[in-house]
């Protein structure tokens, strides 16, 4: 198992790929980091470096900007041409009600979770396609394996990138490009700051130690914690005329 050297990461400031940023630093990684606070990556880079990162460089970016996307990547590849693995990780967790309501937080909430990260990837592919190596993950979500009425809006993102990922995947295999689709369940991050939580939130640095190493063994898909993938699976298989009766 190999740890990645040069490392780009997009939602640097997310709780879970912090503590996946944090992992890589100790392993001595150089670190590209883009978030939308100049001052919170800037705090970052000063943390991981003290971690033991061997350098950390910085990059503003806003997902709802495609400009700002390219200008990252562009200057990412510029400071380190020999990128060896991404972590794409922001999100939003959107009102469900408020996007049976509003167009525009709807529009918002596909274009962040899933149509921002598909520009990334178009990018990223080419550059590693070119490599003939490298590692490529992205955090998606149990919430994309089946459509629930409390929250399908970002369901149906995370369901996109998985699809698009399992294409992407097969596209790169043949690149010796690895893509990494990570699935976690509930985690107790800002992102759920407002959910009441129960046993099944999961620590962010217990996703992250799991990040981890799936990136570092080439794997496809991670349910993280593991019994999501059980519990997904029984999810599924619900048949659709009892599933749409179900409060879920
Ligand atoms: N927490 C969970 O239960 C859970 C479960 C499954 C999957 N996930 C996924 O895990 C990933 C990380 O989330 P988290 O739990 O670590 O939550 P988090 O700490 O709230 O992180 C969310 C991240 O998304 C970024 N972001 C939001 N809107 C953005 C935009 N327009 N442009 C650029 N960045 C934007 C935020 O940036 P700012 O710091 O600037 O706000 C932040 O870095 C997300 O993809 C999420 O969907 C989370």
């Amino acid at each position: 198992m190999r740890s990645p050297k040069k490392i780009l990461i997009f939602g640097a400031t997310s709780a879970i790929a912090y503590e996946t940023a944090k992992l890589f630093a100790r392993a001595g990684a150089s670190l590209y980091l883009c978030a939308r606070s100049k001052y919170e990556l800037e705090r970052l880079a000063f943390d991981l470096q003290v971690r033991g990162a061997a350098e950390v460089r910085i990059s503003v970016f806003d997902a709802l900007d495609d400009h700002s996307i390219t200008a990252a990547i562009d200057a990412c590849l510029e400071a380190f041409p020999d990128l060896e693995a991404a972590l794409i990780a922001h999100g939003t967790l959107p009102d469900q009600r408020l996007c049976e309501t509003d167009q525009s937080e709807l529009r918002k909430v596909i274009e962040i979770n899933f149509t921002s990260v598909a520009v990334i990837l178009h990018w990223l592919a080419l550059h590693f396609e070119e490599r003939g190596s490298g590692t490529i993950a992205v955090i998606s979500s149990v919430a994309g394996d089946r459509g629930r009425q409390s929250n399908y809006a970002y369901g149906a993102a995370k369901g996109g990138l998985t699809i698009f990922l399992q294409g992407l995947r097969s596209r790169l295999a043949k690149s010796n490009v690895n893509v990494l689709t990570i699935k976690p369940g509930f985690v107790d991050t800002p992102m759920t700051a407002h959910l009441p939580k129960n046993f099944l939130f999961a620590r962010p640095d217990r996703i992250a130690e799991g990040i981890y190493t799936a990136m570092r063994r080439g794997k496809d898909v991670v349910y993280l914690p593991f019994f999501w993938r059980w519990i997904m699976l029984a999810v599924k298989l619900i048949p659709e005329r009892i599933f749409k009766k179900l409060k879920v």
